[in-house]
């Protein structure tokens, strides 16, 4: 029996130590604790590293998305196109806006946007798309750009779980108007608390958007409207800052660890390995299977030390939250066989051969055993 956690930060902590202790110890000794130097700092940064404009940093990837929403003019009267399986996120900030969530179902092979039904969800009354760039592999963002295009239609890209993923050599979250990021702990790149960041090259949207988030006002006492205060402090910037610089290898460890299992598994009929897209770097925020007697593996596994999650187990229409919606299974069909047959197994940078070996040898055992 060999213990393997979901993720594992206190091994990625114990790698980059001094620099982030030091990082630290150097806000608290400037009290430079809200904006200032480590901030903008990071901003400059995370924008520079992705090509981007402007990057405005805020309090979590939730805030992000509502306050891009809100700066752009969303609002009451208004419907957003988003996709069925996502983190509520992606659609309790559509509503909070006072807009109209809108899903459409995904898609079997990547569990993205079914890009092929997006334009059959779309009214006069249409606003936005918030595509969502699943599990570390962006959505088919191109074809979806497109459609946005062709109907007039505000793109959002949700990027809170796929930090410098790409498609077809650009990087997800600089194909629409705004791309929103979430930097929980356990995210590609995580800080040590809530932070979030929105990108985009559009001046306009970025005053307002820097706006909104800081009370209405872009100069001291000058309140243009009523904003929210959200942002990003400056001991969460200062370690992020020293982890944007190992992101793209821990990136690629992801792949490693993801390529490697995908092998081992793929000898398995009963379980469908995630499938990456020709033109696409995945960065496997997770890493997702499918089988039938899901929560039995689940359990399997559990007793054998392994830890394991299920991404999303209710699909975003199918929740209380959205009963007044009126939604059927029918509408969602494939959301709603994927939901109760997908499983996330651990992953993180730092997984062992070891461990991956242990995980796949007693996925066998369960799976033969029947
Ligand atoms: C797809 C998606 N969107 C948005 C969010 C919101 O991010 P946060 O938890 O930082 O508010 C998350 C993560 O929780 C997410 O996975």
């Amino acid at each position: 029996m060999m213990n393997v956690p979901f993720v594992d930060l206190k091994i990625q902590y114990a790698t980059i130590k001094s620099e982030v202790d030091t990082a630290i110890a150097d806000v608290i000794s400037e009290t430079a604790f809200i904006g200032g130097k480590y901030v903008n700092r990071f901003a400059k940064n995370f924008a520079g590293k992705y090509g981007m404009k402007h990057c405005i940093p805020c309090a979590n990837g939730t805030d992000a998305i509502y306050i891009t929403l809100v700066a752009l003019g969303i609002g009451q009267g208004d419907e957003v196109i988003t996709v069925a399986n996502s983190w509520i996120s992606t659609s309790e900030t559509i509503s909070q806006a006072g807009a109209k969530p809108v899903f459409v179902d995904i898609e079997p092979d990547y569990y993205h946007i079914d890009e092929n039904q997006i334009e059959s969800k779309v009214t006069d009354r249409t606003k936005a798309i918030i595509p969502v760039h699943l599990y570390g592999q962006p959505a088919n963002i191109k074809r979806i750009a497109e459609i946005a295009r062709k109907y007039n239609l505000v793109l959002i890209e949700d990027c809170a779980q796929a930090h410098f993923a790409e498609f077809d050599g650009g990087k997800a979250g600089t194909f629409g108007n705004a791309a929103t990021f979430s930097y929980y702990p356990g995210k590609n790149l995580g800080a040590y608390g809530d932070g979030g960041a929105i990108l985009t090259n559009e001046d306009e949207l970025y005053e307002k958007v820097r706006m909104y988030a800081n009370h209405g006002s872009l100069v001291k006492h000058q309140h243009r409207i009523e904003g929210i205060n959200s942002r990003l402090d400056g001991l969460q910037a200062a370690v992020l800052d020293v982890k944007l610089k190992y992101i793209l290898e821990w990136n690629r460890r992801r792949l490693e660890n993801a390529l490697y299992l995908n092998k081992k598994l793929s000898a398995i009929d009963e379980i469908t390995i995630p499938k990456i897209r020709e033109n696409a770097v995945h960065v496997f925020h997770l890493y997702v299977i499918r089988t039938e007697k899901r929560d039995e593996l689940a359990i399997h596994l559990k007793e054998k030390g392994i830890d394991t999650g299920v991404h999303y187990p209710i699909a975003l229409p199918f929740m209380k939250a959205y009963e007044y919606l009126g939604h059927t299974r029918e509408d969602f069909p494939v959301a709603h066989h994927c939901m109760d047959r997908i499983l996330s197994l651990p992953m993180f940078p730092e997984l062992t051969k070891e461990q991956m070996d242990f995980m796949v040898e007693e996925i066998k055992n369960y799976i033969t055993r029947k």
